[in-house]
């Protein structure tokens, strides 16, 4: 045997073969790395924040439990019973059920939608990269006073700097490409084995400072205490779209990652591992987050600065603010790292088939070509700030495309697929672990699914 098969053997073979990971827990740590990220830390506590707080959380937790846990158990099926990438999944599987051979095209969206998704999440981790890199510098801790104007102008100066974004997020993408060209088990179940027991003793550490230093009993009250008056129909809409962002759904990632996870594991109750920590994980950092915010009594619904302009200046006043500020924004960084990796793989695992190409240069391409996209995002913040689609710049439009569009039609399909497509025996394959689960399954996936999609379709027209 040549090196050449001894270096590549333990991965992806071009004949379809597939790496499975060796640890139980394995699937559970990856997937829930890829479901907590910028979403749950950033996003979460702002839209929860500017909708109202408590009614908003129950709204997003319906959603997780009656629609997200299903959808990840058809995603984690379909990866797992046929061990391919999500283009090839959709076909075998169709192929199997006499069904047109087309619904591979649901397979290459999903892939497309992740690919784009990482294009601009690599700028967003970018930010966290140089925060972690400012804040552990002193920049919001130095003698002068900070205040807002200056925090504020932090933040506008970065996004308004072309060159500093892509720094930044070029690191970022070359860490991501490290990971993912070393393979499924020498790189992504390796560093997800570091990287997720990390990011949660980094979480424990900062809610233990926040409960210390801020005033927990007002975060409390704002994120569990549901008053419904102040919750609109455009909040319900919010809420069911971050549950499909906040799981990494209808993208290709849970597919993907599906394919790797031992024939064993029980898909229900990984789904609900899953899920579980990543509503864990959005509500700690709510738990983190909010105690500072009321004891500074700044505004709670500050929107997407929440963190960038308004924790800094929390961080430039608190003890020891320096530390925790650069534990913060490391943490942040870590979240997206893991995301990242589930949101590179689904085309790396697709080019390799497609193409035969070798990991490494199935990698390299796809690397090279994200680079090359996310331009268009940094452009969009400074030199290109104007409308290109619907008044909305490149960066805002690939968001909302992605994630209404993209994910809404995936999501639909994938549910139609599981729940008509599929023959039964295809799904008693595909649950062999838990039969018992499937007269429930099939429900869901058949009515409650799409009757969330068409809502959230509805409401976007
Ligand atoms: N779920 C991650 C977050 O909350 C982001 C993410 C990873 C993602 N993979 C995805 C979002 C696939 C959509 C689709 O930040």
């Amino acid at each position: 045997m040549s090196t050449e098969n001894l270096t590549y053997a333990d991965q992806t073979t071009t004949d379809g073969g597939t790496k499975i990971w060796r640890g139980k827990l394995t699937f559970i740590m990856a997937a829930a790395g890829s479901a907590v990220g910028l979403g749950n830390l950033w996003k979460f506590p702002y839209i929860a924040g500017e909708n109202g707080g408590g009614a908003f959380v129950l709204v997003y937790l319906a959603c997780i439990l009656l629609f997200g846990i299903p959808l990840m158990m058809a995603e984690i099926g379909i990866g797992r019973s046929t061990r391919h990438n999500a283009v090839d999944a959709f076909g075998t599987l169709a192929g199997k059920a006499g069904a047109n051979p087309l619904w591979k095209g649901i397979g290459g969206l999903a892939v497309t939608t992740s690919y784009l998704i990482l294009s601009f999440y690599i700028v967003v981790a970018g930010w966290c990269l140089y925060y972690f890199w400012i804040t552990a510098n002193g920049t919001f801790t130095a003698t002068t006073t900070v205040d807002t104007a200056f925090t504020g102008g932090t933040f506008e100066s970065l996004l308004a700097d072309p060159v500093t974004l892509i720094t930044f997020s070029v690191i970022f993408l070359l860490i991501t490409f490290a990971i993912i060209s070393s393979g499924i088990e020498k790189g992504i179940e390796k560093a997800i084995n570091w990287l997720m027991p990390s990011l949660m003793l980094m979480l424990a550490v900062l809610i233990g400072y926040s409960a210390a230093n801020g005033n927990f009993e007002a975060a409390v009250n704002f994120l569990f205490n549901a008053d419904f008056s102040k919750l609109s129909s455009e909040a319900i809409f919010i809420a069911i779209g971050h549950s499909f962002f906040t799981l990494s759904l209808a993208s290709a990632s849970i597919i993907t990652y599906g394919a790797y996870m031992p024939a064993k594991s029980s898909i229900t109750k990984t789904a609900f591992a899953v899920a579980g920590i990543d509503t864990l994980v959005a509500l700690t950092a709510g738990l983190a987050i909010f105690p500072l915010v009321f004891q500074f009594g700044l505004e709670p619904g500050a929107g997407p600065g929440l963190m960038f302009i308004s924790l800094p200046l929390i961080f430039s006043d608190m003890p020891y603010g320096q530390l925790f500020g650069s534990v913060f924004f490391f943490m942040l960084f870590i979240a997206a790292l893991t995301s990242a990796i589930s949101l590179m793989e689904p085309t790396v695992a697709w080019l390799e088939r497609r193409f035969s190409l070798r990991r490494r240069t199935a990698t390299f391409l796809t690397t090279l070509s994200l680079w090359v996209v996310s331009l268009g995002t940094v452009f969009s913040l400074n030199i290109w700030n104007s409308p290109v689609f619907f008044g909305k710049t490149f960066f805002d439009a690939l968001d909302y495309v992605t994630a209404n569009v993209f994910m809404s039609i995936g999501a639909i399909a994938t549910a139609v697929f599981c729940g008509y497509v599929l023959k039964r025996p295809q799904l008693d394959a595909m649950f062999s672990t838990d039969p018992q689960a499937i007269p429930v399954f099939r429900f869901f996936i058949r009515y409650v699914v799409p009757a969330f999609v068409a809502v959230l379709v509805i409401a976007a027209l």
